[in-house]
C-alpha cells in the first residue's frame, strides 16, 4: 500500500474538486452519455415527474435533467461529503425541485417515483449486490416507470485486440485534444491516472466489471418488464428498463 495515499479517504473524496473538468476529459464517452440520458427519458420537456438519481456525485446528470424538464422534481443520492458538497452549491437556483441525500445506495431507501437514473456508478456496487439495489429500483418506481442506467460495461468475447487498440487510440486523441486546448496539462492527466491505480492497489477505487447481460438479467428477475440496450459506444452504454404498465 502507498503511505503517501490519505487512509481516511476516498478516491472521490480526494478527486471531488477537479472531477467536473477531468472526467469528460478521461472518458471519453462521458459528455455524450449524459446527453443521452436527457434524450432517452421518455417524457416531454413539459412534463411533471418525480425522479431519484442514484450516485448523482456532483450532479452533472441531476443538473441537465432539470435543465431540460422544467417541472421534473427529484432526489439525487451520493455517499461522499465532498461530491455533494459541489452538487449542493450546483443545485442552489434549483432548491425548490430537488433534495440532495448522503446515502449509500446500496441499502438506503428510494423514495416512489416516475424515473431513476444513475451515471457512471454501478460499477462501484458488488456482483452480489444488484439483485437486491434493482429490486429497490423496480419496488420505487410507479406502474410503467423507467430506469436509465448509464455505466462502463464488459463487452462480449468476440472484442478483440484490433476493437481495443481502436478504443485506445480514440482515447488517446480526445486526451491530446484536452491538452491542446488548454482544458487539462498532460502532467495533470499522468498524475490523476496514477492516482487512481494508487488508488485501486489501496482498495479505495473499487470497482467491478458488469455485464450487460448479466445486469439485464437481474433486472428481469428483479421485477422490470423491458430491459435493452439502447446506447452504446465502446464500453460505455445505457440499459433502459420499465417496469410492468399494470399490476400483474
Ligand atoms: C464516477 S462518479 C459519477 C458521478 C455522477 N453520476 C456523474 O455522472 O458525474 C461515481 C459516484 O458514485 C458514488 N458512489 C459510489 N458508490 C456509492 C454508493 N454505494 N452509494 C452512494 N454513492 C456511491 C461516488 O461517491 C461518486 O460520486
Amino acid at each position: 500500500m502507498d503511505s503517501s495515499l490519505p487512509e481516511w479517504r476516498s478516491y472521490f473524496a480526494t478527486t471531488a474538486d477537479s472531477y467536473d473538468r477531468l472526467q469528460p476529459v478521461l472518458s471519453p464517452p462521458y459528455s455524450k452519455g449524459l446527453d443521452m440520458i436527457v434524450d432517452l427519458i421518455p417524457f416531454d420537456a413539459d412534463d411533471a415527474f418525480e425522479f431519484v438519481d442514484l450516485g448523482c456525485g456532483t450532479a452533472e446528470p441531476t443538473v441537465r435533467v432539470l435543465e431540460h424538464f422544467r417541472h421534473a422534481t427529484g432526489t439525487c443520492i451520493d455517499s461522499e461529503p465532498e461530491m455533494l458538497a459541489l452538487a449542493r452549491r450546483k443545485l442552489v437556483s434549483y432548491s425548490d425541485r430537488i433534495e440532495v441525500r448522503e446515502a449509500d445506495i446500496t441499502s438506503c431507501d428510494i423514495q416512489q417515483c416516475d424515473l431513476v437514473f444513475s451515471a457512471k456508478t454501478i460499477h462501484h456496487v458488488p456482483p452480489a449486490g444488484l439483485p437486491e439495489l434493482f429490486a429497490r429500483i423496480a419496488g420505487a418506481l410507479r406502474l410503467g416507470g423507467c430506469f436509465v442506467l448509464y455505466d462502463a460495461m464488459s463487452v462480449g468475447s468476440h472484442w478483440g485486440a484490433s476493437v481495443r487498440q481502436q478504443a485506445s487510440r480514440l482515447r488517446q486523441r480526445h486526451l491530446q485534444d484536452a491538452v491542446a486546448s488548454g482544458v487539462a496539462t498532460q502532467q495533470e492527466i499522468d498524475a490523476r491516472v496514477e492516482y487512481k491505480r494508487a488508488m485501486k492497489a489501496a482498495g479505495k477505487d473499487v470497482e467491478y466489471e458488469h455485464s450487460a447481460e448479466n445486469m439485464i438479467d437481474a433486472m428481469i428477475d428483479a421485477g422490470f418488464a423491458e430491459v435493452a440496450v439502447v446506447w452504446r459506444m465502446f464500453a460505455d452504454a445505457i440499459l433502459l428498463a420499465f417496469t410492468p404498465a399494470e399490476d400483474t
